[in-house]
């Protein structure tokens, strides 16, 4: 018995999102648990993932989960906000390993953050549709106003690197006019690729606006639900981190760069089935 949790304890965290974004989840991660080992799917050759259809979002999804399950995780993350917006109880069913998305532990942050009780959510079309962080918040307070607020040209603005240009400024300004006037004091960035933008977001909205990044949010549920099971690593050195891709876009250098914060060395690239 001894010998098994010890062996569980030490395997790998799983990370899986639609590609590269995810890595601001991984890079929160990598920051709170440094001894973990880290293996991270990104699954590229079919991103994005935030303006398809529910049904296409769960298939994929279920297959990122069936590729990390025959790795041997002992945990998965969904560091998708898509994702984790309409596949996680579909992924539930399929593993009894605990399985994490974004949604929860953004929603909560915001939540104890608010003083005036007024939150804005901004994430991809998929994401707002779903209204999984409006579900969420109503689960701790039914007394939050919640304003929501899709915002799909921040993904390619972050991909580009346009992140605090003329554009990004105006981009921002026009998504987050109406969150701007209904005066919310807290605002979830409920997409994988926003916090690389969140100076720029940050700037329009304001000092008085507390920016909740579900990511940081998320490593802090990991490690608490990893406490909690007892599976945090006994590992006193360094944990590996590995990378598997389904496609290389050409750029895919340089937006990782920017999103982790730190060159990848290596990245497989996989086929999912
Ligand atoms: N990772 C996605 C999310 O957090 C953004 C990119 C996409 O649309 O796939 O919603």
């Amino acid at each position: 018995m001894e010998n098994i949790s010890k062996r569980i304890k030490n395997l790998p965290i799983g990370i899986f999102d639609s590609g590269i974004g995810g890595l601001t989840v991984a890079k929160s991660i990598f920051n709170l648990l440094p001894n973990e080992k880290v293996i991270y799917l990104g699954d590229t050759a079919r991103l994005p993932y935030g303006t398809k259809s529910k049904e296409t979002v769960i298939l994929y999804s279920i297959e990122c989960l069936k590729f990390l399950l025959k790795k041997k995780v002992k945990l998965i993350v969904v560091a998708c906000n898509t994702a984790s917006s309409v596949a996680v109880p579909f992924l539930k069913k399929i593993t009894k390993i605990p399985i994490l998305g974004v949604i929860a532990p953004g929603a909560k942050a915001a939540v104890q953050k608010t003083k005036n009780k007024k939150i804005g959510v901004i994430g991809t079309v998929r994401t707002i549709k779903s209204m999984s962080y409006i579900k969420e918040i109503r689960k701790i307070s039914t007394d939050v106003k919640i304003y929501s607020q899709p915002c799909s040209l921040f993904v390619q603005l972050a991909e580009d690197g346009w992140t605090d240009n003329k554009i990004a400024i105006l981009t921002a300004e026009t998504y987050l006019n109406t969150l701007k006037k209904e005066k919310i004091d807290t605002l979830i960035l409920g997409c994988t690729h926003y916090p690389v933008l969140k100076k720029t977001i940050a700037k329009v909205m304001g000092k008085n606006v507390i920016l909740i990044d579900s990511g940081e949010e998320t490593a802090k549920e990991v490690k608490s639900l990893l406490e909690k099971q007892n599976l945090l690593t006994n590992r006193k050195t360094k944990g590996t981190h590995k990378f598997y891709v389904t496609d290389f876009p050409s750029n895919f250098k340089d937006i990782s760069e920017r999103f982790l914060g730190k060159k990848i060395r290596k990245v497989e690239k996989i086929k999912l089935q």
